[in-house]
């Protein structure tokens, strides 16, 4: 991966991964999480999903984490001076816990469903609660283009899903698909940068718009086959 180029593109974006406000308030909803609670935003990317946290839960302290220094510091920037939040830099199989609630939204797929489960139960208070958006097939007979989405993971069902959150000791509170707005929220403003750094784009810059362009042309063609499932789930 050419980081610099990607960061050229993604610098500055409101998120980095599909979302929308209403599924961070659904899933605390079903958390039913006591005022004041902790609740982790594991992998945070530049804290898109920050300020619904905080407006889903009163009183709630948000410890934001993410491995990339770049992200830690625009979610930090977008957040200065909000007490009820702090932003580091961290390593998802390694949280320093204990929280009320873990939101992971496009993360925890990074290190795997059986692992990332694991890393998340070891981080959350005996009874807490877990939400995270995982790669999923929506229909039992997925395309060629839709399993080519997810570059050779291992998306599966949202039963096959919901078997693994239960192997790794959670209850299943409930599940969702992630909405095309929460996918549209990531992309148009992602195609809009692109479109403004086109013009001038050297060659590796524009090898980089190739691919980010791509990736949302094709979510736009096996979106009804594939997406992310939003899986909330307490530990048991
Ligand atoms: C698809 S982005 C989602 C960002 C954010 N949750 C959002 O929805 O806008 C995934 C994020 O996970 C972070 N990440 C990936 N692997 C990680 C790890 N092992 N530890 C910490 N952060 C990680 C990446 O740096 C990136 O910011």
């Amino acid at each position: 991966m050419d980081w610099e180029a990607f960061f050229t593109v993604h610098r500055g974006l409101p998120r980095e991964g599909p979302g929308t406000a209403e599924d961070v308030a659904w899933a605390c909803g079903l958390a039913g999480l006591p005022e004041g609670a902790v609740i982790c935003d594991a992998g945070c990317g530049p804290g898109g999903d920050i300020a619904a946290l905080l407006d889903a839960v009163p009183g709630a302290r948000v410890v934001s984490v993410d491995k990339s220094a770049g992200f830690v510091a625009e979610a930090a920037a977008r957040f200065a001076g909000e007490a009820r939040v702090s932003v580091v830099e961290g390593d998802l199989g390694a949280l320093p816990g204990a929280y009320d609630m873990i939101w992971c939204a496009g993360a925890l797929y990074f290190l795997g469903l059986r692992d990332g489960l694991a890393a998340m139960a070891r981080a959350l208070k005996p009874g807490g609660v877990l939400a995270f958006s995982e790669p999923c097939f929506f229909t039992d007979a997925p395309g060629a283009e839709a399993r080519a989405f997810w570059e050779g993971y291992p998306a599966q069902s949202a039963e096959g899903i919901a078997a693994a959150v239960t192997a790794a000791g959670f209850d299943v509170l409930g599940t969702r698909k992630v909405p095309d707005a929460g996918w549209e929220a990531y992309y148009r403003p992602m195609e809009a940068r692109i479109a403004a750094l086109r013009p001038d784009a050297d060659a590796r810059l524009a090898a980089m718009l190739d691919l980010c362009a791509a990736e949302a042309v094709a979510w736009r063609q096996v979106r009804d086959e594939t997406g992310y499932l939003l899986c909330v789930a307490r530990l048991s």
